[in-house]
């Protein structure tokens, strides 16, 4: 059985050889589909059409298929890796052993935001970022972000919204009023200084790529995302009889009718229905 497990257990031979695999599928071309896929569909609310990864209550199925997807694809290259979390609540400093040269690599540069050290440092030759929404050739981090300082989500902050009893609520999107489980991990209810805006929050704490559409370019994004599925994992758990919502697709006269998927819909596009991921203990298992 799949065991993933929080990246500060891991001991430094499964570093390697997690960081080995995911430069060798980097090196076959099959990395830059994930990175392709996640910019394709990251759609926004004021957009027309379907959102499904992003602003929307297929949050946390949609990325719990593609993280086992690229695990999968992991362990087709080497059989033992599974992809690690990050608690991001306990492993908040930059100087967390996350970020050293074994693993992850360290902060970007002043001048450029390069990344200067670590397997996916530019200067090492296996990390060349080929599908950007901007031109750097190199990746970048921002950690912290000096210039506008942020903070990691805490602890109490994790627990305030674990404790929301409602995985959704309509309008389903972003807007501050969708005040289920869903959207304030995502991220999008509430201000920073409020404690609010959760998952968004690391990815502009890391910063560099992990800002925006191609954010699976930085592979600390595959850490982030284990901990946001264990984190919906941890919310099942506390709340038994509650569960993913809308079960039923939108009314004809509704909006959102087209633009959310209720539980027995597919997902694009894996051609999977949320239903089917509800459960992860089919796939793998959390040492927590
Ligand atoms: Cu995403
Ligand atoms: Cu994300």
């Amino acid at each position: 059985m799949n065991t993933r497990k929080n990246q500060r257990n891991l001991t430094s031979s499964q570093r390697t050889r997690f960081v080995e695999a995911v430069l060798e599928l980097k090196r076959s071309g099959r990395y830059e589909k994930y990175v392709r896929t996640h910019a394709q569909y990251f759609t926004s609310d004021g957009e027309n059409g379907l959102r499904v990864a992003h602003m929307a209550p297929t949050f946390f199925p949609w990325h719990r298929q593609f993280v086992l997807y690229f695990e999968r694809d992991l362990q087709l290259i080497d059989p033992s890796v599974t992809v690690p979390y990050w608690d991001w609540t306990v492993d908040n400093e930059e100087s967390s052993a996350l970020w050293s040269a074994d693993f992850m690599g360290g902060n970007g540069r002043q001048s450029d935001g390069q990344v200067m050290t670590g397997p996916f440092a530019y200067g090492n030759g296996k990390w060349p970022i080929t599908f950007g929404v901007t031109d750097e050739k190199y990746l970048t981090r921002n950690i912290g972000r000096p210039d506008r300082p942020i903070r990691l989500p805490t602890k109490a902050e994790l627990d305030g919204a674990l404790a929301l009893g409602t995985y959704d609520t309509a309008p389903w999107n972003s807007a501050p009023g969708t005040q289920g489980f869903r959207n304030r991990i995502e991220g999008w209810t509430v201000s920073e200084s409020k404690g609010g805006y959760l998952h968004n929050r690391v990815h502009q704490w890391v910063g560099g790529h992990m800002i925006g559409a191609a954010s699976p370019n930085d592979p600390v994004f595959w850490l982030h995302h284990a901990f946001i599925d264990l984190i919906w994992v941890r919310w099942q758990r506390l709340h038994p009889k509650s569960g993913y919502l809308p079960m039923k697709p939108m009314a004809g006269s509704d909006r959102e009718r087209g633009r959310v998927i209720s539980a027995d819909e597919p997902m694009p596009p894996f051609n999977v229905k949320p239903s089917e991921m509800f459960d992860h203990r089919p796939y793998y298992r959390y040492e927590e």
